[in-house]
């Protein structure tokens, strides 16, 4: 699928605008929130939790060790900032993502704020068992509607991943860890080209069934259009319930915000991103980070919802990152320099 394969690579350019400025062109968003929402004759979720997967989805594609102090001060940031839930690192081998490979020491040093979550992402029981330990209280399993995405991402068909799934969930319970799971490609795979919604729901159904409290729906390599997102949703939840459902949206073909609000229109409220729109999936060459949490809480509170999240500590957050990697924002409100 010649459109798939063809990707575009990161943006790279601008930087951050002054605080003042934002939250005037915010309120200004504001006064248009309720024609939107009216317009589309659907109601908006009045608060939204967003899932902050920068330290672990973000970092965990970047080429050169980031220095764990790094990893901590970024995520005691993102916490003092109001993100409710904050996706800390991995515990996978090593040998196959090796920047996570200082898990422990993550988990050990940040500060853990009060009524955040810190869940780390544990693909086996060994993983899940190393996560405990290091003190995580709730976890992510990740599969996928792709066999070939699944066995390029953990090594195993779609069906062997569920079974070892399902022994980290028998695990989870005993132990009284909560348990997120992860659908990826949901919109296309970067290896199949196009994923059918129905096999998207099947996986979501399946993981929802063994105990999952969240389904993250994952178009992991950006491709998916708000037209695909309506059809993916529709299947979906039809087999989930839609409080139970969140959209992760990478957004490598710019389609992220749009694909987003569809959600939003269709009643889900949890949205993962993360800040300054790091990141991308080392097993899925080419497709870029994350919908920025800025330019998402922004948005959100453009329309009216509550997000918990002070956006200038956010964006010192973003600009603390992008300096330690010597790297520009990716996040559009971050370069935005207009007055308005
Ligand atoms: P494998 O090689 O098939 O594993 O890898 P194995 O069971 O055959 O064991 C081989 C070695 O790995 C052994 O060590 C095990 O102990 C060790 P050895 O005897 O050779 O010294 N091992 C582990 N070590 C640490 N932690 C573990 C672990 N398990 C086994 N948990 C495995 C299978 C799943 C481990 C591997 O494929 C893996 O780690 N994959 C992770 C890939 C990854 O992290 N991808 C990125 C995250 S997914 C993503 O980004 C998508 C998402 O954002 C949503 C979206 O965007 O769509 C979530
Ligand atoms: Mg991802």
């Amino acid at each position: 699928m010649a459109a798939v394969m063809r990707f575009v690579n990161r943006s790279t350019f601008g930087s951050r605008v002054g605080h003042q400025c934002l939250s005037f062109s915010c309120s200004a968003a504001v006064a248009k929130s309720v024609q939107v929402g009216a317009s589309a004759g659907k109601a908006l979720p009045e608060r939204v939790k967003i899932v902050e997967v920068g330290p672990r989805d973000g970092l965990q594609n970047e080429k050169t060790l980031v220095p764990t102090e790094v990893k901590i001060h970024l995520i005691n940031m993102l916490s003092e900032a109001g993100l409710p839930v904050i996706e800390a690192t991995s515990f996978v081998s090593p040998k196959w993502v090796p920047q996570m490979a200082d898990q422990v020491e993550v988990m050990k040093g940040i500060n853990r704020r009060p009524g955040v979550s810190y869940p780390v992402l544990t693909p086996n029981l060994k993983g899940f068992q190393a996560a405990v330990k290091a003190g995580a209280a709730e976890v992510a399993i990740f599969g996928a509607a792709s066999e070939l995405f699944s066995k390029k991402n953990i090594n195993c068909s779609v069906d062997e991943s569920l079974q070892r799934f399902e022994e980290v969930t028998k695990a989870a319970k005993e132990a009284g860890v909560r348990v997120r799971g992860y659908v990826s490609c949901v919109l296309g795979c970067p290896y199949e080209g196009q994923v059918s919604p129905d096999k998207v729901a099947q996986v979501a159904k399946r993981l929802y069934r063994m105990g999952c409290y969240e389904i993250s729906l994952g178009d992991t390599i950006g491709v998916g259009t708000p037209g695909g997102m309506t059809e993916m949703l529709e299947a979906v939840s039809r087999e989930v319930p839609v409080d139970a459902l969140a959209v992760h949206c990478h957004d490598t073909y710019g389609q992220a915000l749009a694909n987003i609000l569809i959600a939003l229109q269709m009643g889900i409220s949890v949205v993962d991103s993360s800040v300054a729109g790091l990141g991308g999936c080392p097993y899925a060459q080419g497709a870029s980070g994350n919908v920025a949490t800025e330019d998402v809480v922004y948005m959100l509170h453009g329309l009216g919802i509550q997000t918990g999240v002070d956006l200038p500590k956010l964006m010192d957050a973003g600009a603390f990152i992008c300096s330690s990697l010597n790297r520009k924002t990716s996040s559009k409100v971050a370069q935005a320099t207009c007055k308005l």
